[in-house]
């Protein structure tokens, strides 16, 4: 937590840059998950579209392992008095389910290919052979942890946005714009 000059409590500059990168690479993973699965099956398309997913998504659980090993030595900044106390609870609430989100996800779809054929191709640098031996139904049962998961990771980011634009065009409180770098 830092204070800027005009004395209110804000992010540090390695909160925001982690925030932001892990919201872009999680965006982009819903977004790639989803189209990823309606290519055909067995087209070279697919195999990439799974290979960038994979690999992004191994990047983003290394990142997001480093954001709360931060988060634990850089505790948030307090929320503003003038914010009513449910509302205080629903942000502490709906992060917590953010952060078990982003952690679940990718750990759901990294332990689901173990128990496939191919593992992870990481950029087409190098292999993660898969630990397990092939195995459908643990394959589908993990798998749809990671669709279930991925469903309520949606509606919370939806949520989450909202409520940004909510402090920053009614509330007022600038609680928006201090996660916003170079504030
Ligand atoms: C923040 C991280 C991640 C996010 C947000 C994410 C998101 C998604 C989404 C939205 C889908 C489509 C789900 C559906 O249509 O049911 C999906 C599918 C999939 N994900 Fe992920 N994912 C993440 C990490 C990973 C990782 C690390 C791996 C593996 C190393 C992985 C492997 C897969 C696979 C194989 C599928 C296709 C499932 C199938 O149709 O067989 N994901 N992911």
């Amino acid at each position: 937590m830092e204070i800027n000059r005009s004395g209110i409590s804000c992010y540090t500059t390695g909160a925001i840059a982690f925030h932001w990168i892990v919201a872009i690479l999680v965006l982009t993973m819903i977004g790639l998950g989803l189209y990823m699965t309606s290519v055909p099956k067995g087209s070279p398309d697919r195999a990439f579209y799974f290979n960038l997913h994979k690999s992004i998504g191994v990047t983003t659980a290394l990142l997001v392992i480093a954001r709360l090993w931060w988060r634990a030595k850089n505790p948030p900044p307090e929320l503003p008095s003038s914010m009513p106390g449910w509302e205080i609870q629903a942000s502490k609430i709906s992060h917590a389910i953010l952060y078990m989100c982003i952690i679940v996800m990718p750990l759901s779809g990294f332990s689901a290919t173990q128990f496939t054929k191919y593992g992870v191709n990481y950029f087409g640098l190098f292999k993660i052979p898969p630990m397990g031996s092939e195995n459908k139904i643990v394959y589908d049962l993990l798998q749809g942890v990671h669709g279930v998961i991925a469903t309520l990771l949606i509606a919370l980011v939806v949520i989450h946005i909202l409520a940004a634009f909510k402090h920053l065009l009614i509330d007022r409180d600038r609680i928006f714009q201090r996660m916003l770098p170079g504030k």
